[in-house]
């Protein structure tokens, strides 16, 4: 998703602009733009990688103590050096960057060309400088959008400027000779560092940490005017406001590769610990979301992607071990079922991090209904970590690469922590999850990538992977499968075991590739349908503690029972990891995917 970096204060700013949207990468994105100065704007902009572009357009040489940058992901308009940030008015004088999406961008263009306005972008971010060139300008207001005025100064127009805006957004503005940058956030991310050099914005804590750990969580609608050596807080609805600064508690090293070729192998190889300290809640609190969940009159789990996987998996657990049934919907679908929401119902609204736009959009509905919110996320000062009546912090670290891995088996661990403490017990859940320690530090060790490697060289060349499974080893089938898609690009899909006869089975031919996850509990059923699939030519990978004379592969894994989920996924995101690596792929950033996705 769009990345945004800013900075004002005593040193040149260029150099950090390229560094902050280099830290910014793993957001992933198509092109890069930045600006600086204040007696004159200097812009440079085009598609490519930030490497690139800061040799060919000379970024680091830019003059000025102050600009923003921002890396583009592309919504509105194709993936062109006019499209990508920043956008000017007319006459070149303000500058802005943008995340988000203007939803009445056309209705204010439309009235902004009939005024006069040139645009120069397919984008709906650019009518924001012309918004604010409008309201700069003698001639006053759009007709029909707001009072008159005759003039502004640059902070009242955008002030004006923004309250003109529906959508979600995070600004940055600058405009020729004026020493300042002016921010806003609404339903996007947008965090401000502070430091003895100066201030930062960025969409998200770790680009700003190579310089300050001290940092400022915006609200919506605040509004925000940065100069070299004093900065002040405003919200659009209340005036000047103060705002805490919080410390950020986790180490810049966390976010950083070490010796790992790539963060998606590094935070795989994290989960042994990451697992732990999931597990480390305040008990008090689980103990009163329990309360909650039983006395809930409905229970909805929401989330989307890795994380629906995780909430799937709790609603298994939860079936099982606290014979409770809680009903688990995605959130890009969740408007389908907000007419069943009451004061009573409890929504759990799961989003490693926090900003996703379809679970934001859905808790917000959920609370115009009333409904109580419990936030399960990773990232402290995120949207969705403010939004809840209750928060659960995953606790895993930064997760850099856009696949999700460590923080989905944190996920799964909450979730039997919560069935655990549903039947009064968190204590035997926590036992479990120390025991995990040394069987998933053996799955990720070099022996048993060595051995995924190989299996990754088999399967590199297919077209179709299938997965199979039952109950919870359903659920990590599904996960698996997302795994292995998302960054190899092969296709993958995955199957709960009973439903290959009434349909999936026609797509079985001889050496077409089947993963059987298998646990104790379901074996005699899935092994039966691992035999459908052999009896049609499949080669069939078991999942399991043991092995079968079914299987033509076998990967070795404990039977860790309820935390099956956690033991098997892993196996499977090595898997993926090495077939990306087999296929010349970066792991990190699998095409059009974005770490965090902030547009519906
Ligand atoms: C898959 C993956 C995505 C995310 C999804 C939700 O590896 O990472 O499917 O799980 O985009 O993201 P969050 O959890 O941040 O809401």
């Amino acid at each position: 998703m769009c990345g945004i970096f800013g900075y004002v204060g005593s040193e040149k700013a260029s150099p950090i602009l390229c560094r902050g949207l280099k830290n910014l990468e793993y957001r992933g994105y198509d092109s890069v733009g930045i600006v600086t100065g204040s007696s004159q704007l200097e812009i440079r902009k085009d598609v490519g990688r930030i490497d690139d572009l800061k040799t060919r357009l000379s970024l680091e040489e830019l003059g000025g103590n102050l600009g923003i940058g921002h890396t583009r992901w592309a919504t509105h308009g194709r993936v062109t050096a006019k499209n990508s940030h920043p956008h000017t008015d007319c006459k070149n004088k303000v500058a802005i960057i943008h995340n988000g999406i203007i939803e009445n961008y056309l209705e204010l263009k439309t009235k902004l060309v009939e005024r006069g306005h040139r645009f120069s972008s397919d984008t709906d971010s650019e009518v924001i400088a012309h918004l604010i060139e409008e309201w700069l300008s003698k001639s006053g207001p759009l007709p029909g959008t707001a009072s008159s005025v005759n003039g502004s100064s640059f902070e009242d127009a955008c002030t004006k400027a923004f309250k003109q805006l529906r959508g979600s957004y995070a600004v940055l503005a600058i405009c020729e000779g004026e020493e300042k940058i002016v921010a806003v956030r609404k339903d996007s991310p947008l965090v401000v560092g502070i430091s003895e050099i100066g201030t930062f914005f960025a969409s998200d804590v770790a680009p700003i940490m190579d310089w300050t750990k001290d940092v400022v969580y915006l609200e919506n609608n605040d509004f925000v005017v940065a100069e070299k050596g004093d900065i002040r807080f405003y919200n659009l609805d209340s005036g000047e406001v103060k705002r805490p600064v919080s410390t950020v508690e986790w180490d810049l090293e966390e976010a950083k590769k070490g010796n790992f070729e790539h963060f998606m192998l590094k935070e795989i190889s994290e989960q042994a610990e990451t697992i732990q300290r999931a597990c480390v809640q305040d008990m008090a609190v689980v103990d009163r979301i329990a309360g909650m969940i039983r006395s809930g009159y409905g229970v909805f789990f929401i989330a989307c992607g890795s994380s629906y996987h995780a909430c799937l998996t709790g609603s298994y657990l939860f079936s099982k071990v606290a014979n409770l049934h809680v009903n688990v919907v995605l959130a890009s679908e969740f408007e389908n079922y907000e007419h069943f929401l009451t004061k009573k119902t409890l929504v759990f609204a799961v989003s490693q991090s926090g900003e996703t736009a379809d679970v934001l959009e859905a808790v917000r509905a959920a609370k115009r209904r009333g409904s109580r919110i419990v936030s399960i996320t990773n990232v402290m000062g995120s949207s969705l970590s403010r939004e809840g009546d209750e928060l659960l912090l995953m606790n895993s670290g930064p997760e850099i690469c856009v696949l999700s891995t460590k923080t989905y088996t944190s996920q799964v661990v909450m979730m039997a922590l919560l069935a655990c403490a549903l039947n009064g017990d968190h204590e035997s859940c926590l036992q479990k999850v120390k025991d995990l320690y040394l069987d998933i530090y053996n799955l990720t060790s070099r022996s048993m990538r060595d051995r995924l490697k190989a299996l990754a060289g088999d399967l590199s060349s297919q077209d179709h992977i299938y997965m199979i499974g039952r109950g919870l080893q359903y659920t990590t089938a599904l996960e698996a499968a997302l795994k292995v898609k998302e960054v190899s690009y092969i296709h993958t899909e995955a199957f709960a075991g009973g439903e290959l006869k009434h349909g999936p089975l026609a797509l079985i031919e001889e050496g077409t590739p089947v993963f059987v996850f298998v646990s104790k509990e379901n074996g005699d059923r899935i092994v039966s349908n691992a035999q459908e699939v052999k009896a049609r030519g499949g080669f069939v990978i078991g999942v399991s503690d043991w092995d079968n004379p079914v299987f033509d592969r076998w990967i070795k894994v404990p039977d860790c029972e309820d935390l099956n989920p956690v033991i098997q996924a892993i196996p499977m995101q090595v898997l993926a990891y090495e077939l990306a690596v087999q296929k010349n792929l970066d792991p990190d950033k699998p095409r059009n995917l974005a770490k965090s996705v902030t547009v519906l």
